[in-house]
């Protein structure tokens, strides 16, 4: 039951992607708004955690009716600005004026009088003028699960109308493996949908690199350059360790981005908005993507905007290692840059400054071990899929799973899915990889991954992941019961 009077206050931040149901009910069980209903509603809410296609879900709720009248966030946030720009919803940024703009400046930048227009809406909302090219540009919004049917009439608007003046553009993973979805069980409807949305960022001048990790493929923004990146991993992932300037785009604002050749120029592009505000002291020893994955997820749970500042990690993580920490921070919390002691460039090179920190936590050994088991909701006798590659497994995963498999087999009734970019998967093949675990009757599936694609229709109820990022969409977004652990452990429990 809809109240179009409410008023509904909440200090935690809502993902739009898998706290909200499609009705406008909030359904994630440890949320306080759990069970309310949001849909014309005056919502009050510190920012969108997790997902940057949230900005699609709510332009979906507004197009539906479903979405709140009006929010009031307590701090910028381009995920929830951006569903409410495009879903035309009222929006106001508590204690910050609108800023009247200069529009000749964006007058000077030789845009279409649309593109100009919400260009200006995001600069009176962000508070800035100043717009600066867009090199290098992420874009995350691709499968057609996460879009759905109003994301792809937007699409379908944008790219009847312009192509892309960002030069260097590319694009998320999709629901399906696009040379491959037969052999997935992917419906034929879907499908055509999922082709024509490629087909759409392509023509408008994406490179069709369809991952969540483009810094595996050769493409990643040079350091301290600024970007606009809208996959939540890739933007905690470069600005900690590749010192790259972003902010945690929605990925409709990356399109409009990609289309303007120029984004505004606020929050974590300014080198004084890059100082953590929270110390994460780690007592204890951190060993493989699993206990970083776990890491990552318990800061995002409590870092509440705020910058962290790790401490007690003596040795530089593993590329994968780091992915994990990065995606699992991104989705828990809404975590878009941390500093490592003596690891990461800023940290390192004492370009921030640690005197505006204003509380200290540790995390230690029992901390992560309860976690784990919270993450675990079904036994590994459950298994139907177990799916590794989230954020999309790089090739010395893919290896990883080779030699634990070669020779052996899947139990009956279980699959087995390795979810990579095609460059990656590319190169699998050419190393033998990919028939070793075919010979083992799993699927090295590319351009996709186990939450973007519609598991949930293909006969899935419980998957197993070594992905903290995985393991919080999996329950709600893909309706899966879940089984965490590493790589070598899940392995062995659907093998023989
Ligand atoms: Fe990538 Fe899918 Fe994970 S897009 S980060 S593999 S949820």
């Amino acid at each position: 039951m809809v109240d179009k009077m409410a008023e509904l206050f909440t200090k935690q931040q809502i993902s739009w992607l898998d706290d909200v149901d499609k009705e406008g009910n909030i359904i994630n069980p440890k949320h306080e708004l759990y069970g309310k209903n949001i849909a014309g509603s005056i919502l009050h809410m510190p920012a969108a955690s997790g997902s940057t296609v949230g900005a699609d879900r709510l332009v979906n709720l507004a197009v539906h009716g479903k979405a709140p009248r009006k929010i009031v966030l307590e701090r910028t946030d381009p995920i929830t600005m951006w569903g409410a720009i495009l879903g035309n919803i009222d929006l106001e940024i508590e204690g910050k004026e609108k800023k009247l703009i200069d529009r000749s400046k964006l007058d000077k930048l030789g845009l279409e009088p649309e593109i100009a227009e919400f260009l200006a809406r995001a600069g009176e909302l962000l508070g800035t003028d100043e717009f600066i090219p867009a090199d290098y540009v992420q874009i995350a919004g691709v499968s057609y699960k996460t879009i759905t049917e109003t994301g792809l009439e937007l699409r379908r608007h944008f790219a009847s109308k312009y192509k892309f003046r960002a030069r260097n553009v590319t694009i998320n993973p999709a629901g399906m493996d696009l040379e491959a979805w037969q052999r997935q069980n992917i419906p034929e409807e879907f499908a055509e949908k999922q082709k024509e949305i490629i087909d759409l960022y392509v023509k408008m001048g994406a490179l069709p690199t369809i991952t969540c990790t483009p810094y595996l493929v050769g493409s990643t923004p040079p350091p301290f350059t600024d970007a606009f990146l809208s996959e939540s991993s890739v933007v905690t992932l470069e600005n900690s360790l590749f010192a790259v300037r972003t902010n945690r785009e929605a990925g409709l604002s990356t399109l409009l981005y990609a289309i303007a050749g120029y984004g505004p120029r606020y929050g974590l592009h300014l080198q004084e908005n890059r100082n953590p505000k929270l110390e994460v002291k780690v007592e204890t020893k951190l060993s493989g993507a699993v206990d970083y994955g776990l890491l990552g997820y318990k800061i995002g749970e409590i870092a509440n905007g705020r910058i962290p500042y790790i401490t007690g990690i003596s040795s530089l993580p593993t590329i994968e290692e780091f992915k994990e920490l990065a995606a699992a921070s991104a989705a828990s919390g809404s975590v878009d840059l941390m500093h490592i002691e003596g690891i990461t460039p800023e940290a390192k090179h004492k370009m921030i400054k640690l005197d505006g920190i204003e509380e200290k936590v540790e995390i230690d050994r029992q901390t992560l071990d309860e976690l784990k088991k919270e993450l675990n909701t079904a036994v590994p006798e459950q298994i139907d899929l177990l799916a590794i590659g989230c954020p999309h497994a790089s090739i010395n995963e893919i290896k990883e799973v080779a030699t634990l498999i070669k020779g052996k087999h899947l139990k009956t009734g279980k699959q087995l899915w390795i979810t990579t970019s095609r460059t990656v998967k590319e190169i699998a093949q050419k190393l033998g990889y990919v028939s070793i675990i075919e010979e083992a009757g799993g699927q090295v599936v590319a351009d996709t991954c186990m939450v973007v694609s519609p598991i949930e229709d293909l006969g899935f109820a419980t998957t197993a992941t070594n992905s903290g990022k995985a393991a919080k969409y999996l329950p709600r977004f893909c309706k899966q019961k879940v089984v965490f652990d590493d790589i070598q452990t899940l392995l062995s429990k659907i093998i023989e």
